[in-house]
């Protein structure tokens, strides 16, 4: 049996010994970027690197990211699909391109010491073209010169071989899939995309090309980006049938069938529902940033995640308050050594998991005497009311519906999908349009209250005290959302001596340089920053101010402006509360 931490080891030895710098994953918590709730891919916190900014790192890199994926939500329950899971990826940035990053990730699928795969049982797509770009060729003959027949290459379409994220000035490009496999028949010869026994276990993009708003340009700097699926290439390489029979997974599906005395064969997709939520709520939660439930934004996923494993927990018939947090402890203890924040925030995810059931168990019982008033058949914008008012998951208001005999109308997820956006369009001041420069984030307006967003952070600390933290922060051209760890309202007096303390930083304007140093340096200097890192990585350290006297010091990927002077005047328009133990301050630039 290969485990889990073999795999990842391996991964990052493979692309360590052909040169990479290991980094460490980023948070599930996207900085700056208010198009998206969470990291979705390895790629997403390097956005800024593939379309040119300098990485501490060096050209080459690769880690093994946390990432979630809502988006394949209903897939959930599948034999492959999770909500969370963590991608081993690397990257050129700008350094080798297409014909080396095929060769490297055949190399690693292959070779003995490393995954040792059948070549037989392995499978290849690339980009057939379209109007807008031209048919893969380069990629094409990449495989065929490693020997792989033709039969074993599909050409596909936008659809499945091209890699792009939703905001505009991001980078873009066609992919190459690997396949693995899984069947007890004999490999057929020719390679069908569409037969279920092929498992995607690897993608690798080829990030030539930026998205702008009615074409694709080329960048200048030709990238790879890579993402393999680390649950499933576990599963495939140990010959399990599907990613919960891993270590990963296998342990909390043990928890369910011990406590509803029911059996995973007969309840498999309940049970991997269940554990696949409860994993992904246990990483949210742990993530440095406190994120807990509640009815906008990565709460509000959470709220989801949590509440429809209540409901399936209530399906199986388990009384035992107890699932929850024993499932959460599991996930813990199985992934302490590598992702050394949950141990840390467990007393959190715990307090948060129980008072979300407590909640929930209130509104279960109205949402569901909610539905079965329901005449005729219910729509998806009452299925959203419910949600909004009672909490009720649209998930189990499909299944109770299913369950009654109430039909649902025949655009029941855009309805949803429209009242759940009207909402968010609301309870967000910017949406994703308004940030025109995407992720790139290069926007002058952007970086200006990025840098006012350390400044504001040092004072936070001289006037609040050490133990705030930065929790989290969202920046639009209009505005600089701050969140940061502290148990109690702001006074009028703390506010002004926040903002005088930073207006003074301003107009001393102060120089901020930057300087790469190792991650244990950082520590050494009392930069602010996240240091739950076990590869002593070089990180980029931004200090504003003068070298024995500075005003701020954080590890940062920037970018930020060259002088404070550049500024203008700091403003706080509201300090209020985010959520347990967390303020959050709205500001602006005048
Ligand atoms: N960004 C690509 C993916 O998510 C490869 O890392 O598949």
């Amino acid at each position: 049996m290969l485990t889990a931490q073999e795999l990842r080891d391996k991964y990052l030895n493979f692309f360590k010994k052909h040169g990479h710098a290991i980094i460490s994953s980023a948070s599930l918590i996207p900085e700056n970027d208010p198009s998206v709730l969470f990291t979705t891919a390895g790629m997403h916190p390097l956005v800024p690197y593939l379309l040119g900014q300098k990485h501490a790192g060096g050209k080459k890199l690769a880690n093994v990211q946390k990432c979630i994926r809502t988006g394949d939500i209903d897939e959930v329950g599948d034999t492959s699909h999770n909500t969370f899971f963590e991608m081993c990826g690397n990257w050129s940035l700008g350094d080798y391109f297409k014909k080396e990053a095929i060769s490297l990730s055949y190399q690693f699928l292959t070779a003995k010491e490393y995954l040792g795969l059948d070549v037989n049982k392995l499978a290849f797509t690339v980009f057939k073209g379209d109007d807008k770009v031209p048919f893969d060729d380069e990629a094409y003959r990449a495989w065929l010169d490693l020997g792989i027949s033709e039969k074993r290459i599909a050409k596909l379409d936008r659809k499945d071989n091209w890699w792009e994220l939703g905001s505009l000035n991001t980078p873009a490009g066609p992919d190459s899939e690997m396949f693995y496999w899984t069947g007890t028949n004999p490999v057929p010869e020719v390679f069908n995309p569409e037969d279920k026994n092929w498992v995607e276990i690897w993608n690798d993009v080829f990030m030539e090309y930026k998205k702008t708003e009615h074409t694709y340009v080329e960048l200048e700097q030709k990238n790879i980006d890579t993402g393999l699926g680390l649950e499933r290439v576990l599963a495939v390489v140990n010959g399990l049938d599907d990613v919960y029979r891993t270590e990963l997974l296998w342990p909390l599906i043990e928890i369910i069938e011990l406590a509803s005395n029911k059996s995973y064969d007969n309840y498999t997709r309940e049970m991997r529902i269940i554990a696949d939520h409860i994993r992904a709520s246990v990483f949210i939660m742990g993530d440095h940033k406190g994120v807990s439930p509640s009815n906008t934004d990565q709460g509000y996923v959470l709220r989801r995640l949590i509440r429809r494993a209540l409901g399936l927990k209530s399906r199986l018939e388990i009384e035992d308050n107890n699932l929850l947090p024993n499932l959460a402890k599991k996930t813990i203890e199985i992934y302490k050594d590598t992702y050394l924040e949950l141990s840390s925030n467990q007393n959190f995810i715990l307090e948060e998991l129980k008072k979300e059931e407590e909640k929930f168990e209130k509104t279960l019982v109205v949402g569901e005497k909610k539905i079965e008033q329901i005449k005729g058949e219910i729509d998806g914008a009452t299925a959203f009311n419910l949600f909004q008012s009672f909490g009720y998951p649209v998930e189990m208001t499909k299944e109770i519906a299913k369950e009654k005999g109430i039909k649902l109308s025949k655009d029941f997820n855009k309805e949803y999908l429209v009242a759940l956006e009207k909402h968010q369009e609301l309870s967000r001041t910017a949406s994703a349009g308004k940030f025109k420069g995407g992720l790139s984030g290069d926007d002058k307006e952007t970086v200006r209250l990025h840098t006012a967003a350390h400044l504001l952070l040092a004072a936070l600390r001289q006037v609040l005290g050490d133990h705030v933290e930065q929790k989290g922060s969202n920046i639009t051209t209009e505005r600089l959302r701050f969140d940061f760890s502290h148990g109690e309202k702001m006074t009028e007096d703390q506010k002004q001596e926040v903002e005088q303390l930073v207006n003074e930083a301003i107009a001393q304007d102060l120089p901020v340089t930057c300087r790469e140093v190792s991650l244990e340096q950082a520590r050494a200097e009392k930069a602010m920053g996240v240091f739950a890192s076990k590869y002593g990585e070089m990180v980029k350290v931004y200090s504003v101010g003068q070298k024995e006297n500075y005003f701020s010091k954080e590890i940062c990927g920037g970018p930020h402006v060259e002088r404070t002077g550049e500024l203008g005047k700091f403003k706080i328009k509201k300090e209020e509360s985010s959520s347990a133990g967390v303020r959050r301050i709205k500001a602006i630039l005048e």
